[in-house]
């Protein structure tokens, strides 16, 4: 038996923001990040609108870029005090993700984080509040997705919890909330969501509910996120939407050893001064990762499909997979993103010499390969790497040589 789960209800087009309006409730708590809703007006908005709805509303402000396990309890005990009925959460993907977290913490609040991380071993919630997520950036779709991503940082390490009890009950996708996103936001959560797509459908827990959102995300994410990239708002429109599609695809198809790599090399050289920012890990992942499956028959011909169903053209299986791969480079160059870590800048663009040394990157390698393959991704990639193989396809992303194994 398979499980797919979404959102009870979805709000979508300029203006769903307004749907607030028309919540049931008595006491609404509102997540928010670091102040790019305040500065833009939908803060005081969304406010306003939940006051409409008859509710008393009170503000949880500063959820950190990558949110630690300290913001989570912290917003749990402010929700113990506040005793909420709905929980709202707006923003990018982490004031989200942590939104969900202390959901946990305070629908149960004995339990700890280490409780919180056992995959699909979350307690059922909705006891004391629902949940409704509004997104602002084009690339998690939290919005819709059973996972939230916290950060230890007394260990360095990024913790997922997984459980369908923590997909929100209603997701609003306002897309005038990303009309304000900088450039390069764009850019990495675009083809975080190209990626989320590609992996969904190829992965091994793909089925026929989730195959039409990833094929057809694929496509609008081909026509759009470049345009959306270049200044075209009704693409950057169209982009929130897509990203949501991809989303709900890899909510319940799952993902593979890009993001399995993305997450282990993310904070992996913190120490020399940058991220290599998970969209951007993805889009530089992704064409190598395409190139190992696809020795893999069956996942070569679910290759070639999506390369069908973006018109690319050639004639045999192994002509269209070569054509993504060429295809999915191109979208990197456009967007200003590296191919490979030896050319990621501090700032993420392109450079001569990146902030990774080479010395460094492979003393880590071994590390980091062991690390990926035990990521909870790992475990859905169509072909199986051992560490071995691992480490040479990392070599790749690092050098951007070719995948021949
Ligand atoms: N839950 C999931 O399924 C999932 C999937 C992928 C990644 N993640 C996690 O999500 C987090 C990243 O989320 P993100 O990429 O959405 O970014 P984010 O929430 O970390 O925000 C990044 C920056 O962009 C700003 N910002 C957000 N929206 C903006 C807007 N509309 N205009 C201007 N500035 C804006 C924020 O203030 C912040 O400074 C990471 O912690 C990652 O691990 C979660
Ligand atoms: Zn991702």
């Amino acid at each position: 038996m398979a499980r797919f789960t979404l959102p009870r209800d979805l709000y979508h087009g300029t203006g769903a923001l307004e749907a607030l309006k028309t919540f049931k409730g008595e006491r609404a708590i509102l997540c928010v990040g670091g102040g790019s809703m305040k500065r833009h007006g939908f803060l005081d908005k969304a406010v306003s609108y939940l006051k409409e709805a008859g509710m008393v509303v009170e503000l949880f402000e500063g959820i950190e870029a990558d949110p630690s396990v300290e913001t989570v309890m912290r917003g749990a005990e402010v929700m113990m005090k506040f005793n909420p009925d709905w929980i709202i959460a707006m923003g990018g993907g982490s004031p989200i993700d942590a939104a969900k977290a202390m959901w946990i913490k305070y629908e149960y609040p004995n339990i700890t984080f280490e409780e919180m991380c056992k995959v699909f071993g979350i307690p059922a919630l909705r006891n004391k509040a629902r949940f409704c997520a509004i997104s602002s950036t084009s690339g998690t779709a939290t919005e819709v997705t059973a996972f939230s991503i916290i950060t230890d940082y007394s260990k360095g390490i990024k913790y997922p919890i997984a459980d369908f009890e923590i997909t929100p009950d209603v997701a609003i996708v306002d897309p005038a909330l990303a009309e304000t996103m900088p450039k390069k936001l764009v850019a990495h959560t675009g083809m975080d969501a190209m990626t989320h797509s590609v992996e969904a459908y190829v992965s091994t827990a793909h089925c026929d509910f989730t195959d039409p959102l990833a094929l057809h995300s694929i496509k609008m994410i081909q026509s759009d996120l470049v345009k959306s990239y270049n200044g075209d708002m009704a693409c950057r429109d169209s982009m929130h939407n897509a990203q949501c599609l991809a989303g709900m695809a890899f909510s319940n198809a799952l993902l593979g050893i890009v993001h399995s790599m993305a997450h282990k090399t993310g904070a992996a050289f913190a120490d020399y001064g940058a991220h290599i920012i998970h969209g951007a890990a993805n889009a530089i992942y992704l064409p190598k990762v395409i190139a190992f499956n696809a020795k893999n028959e069956t996942a070569a011909m679910r290759y070639a499909k999506i390369a069908d169903f973006m018109g690319l053209g050639g004639e045999t299986v192994a002509e269209k997979v070569k054509l993504l791969i060429a295809y999915l480079r191109k979208m990197n160059d456009d967007l200003n993103i590296p191919q490979c870590i030896k050319a990621y800048g501090s700032d993420s663009y392109p450079c001569e010499n990146g902030f990774v040394p080479e010395e460094v990157f492979l003393k880590r390698l071994h590390d980091i390969a062991v690390n990926a393959i035990g990521d909870a991704c790992t475990g859905s990639n169509p072909r199986q790497p051992s560490v071995e193989e691992m480490e040479k396809l990392l070599k790749c992303c690092f050098d951007d040589t070719e995948v021949d194994f």
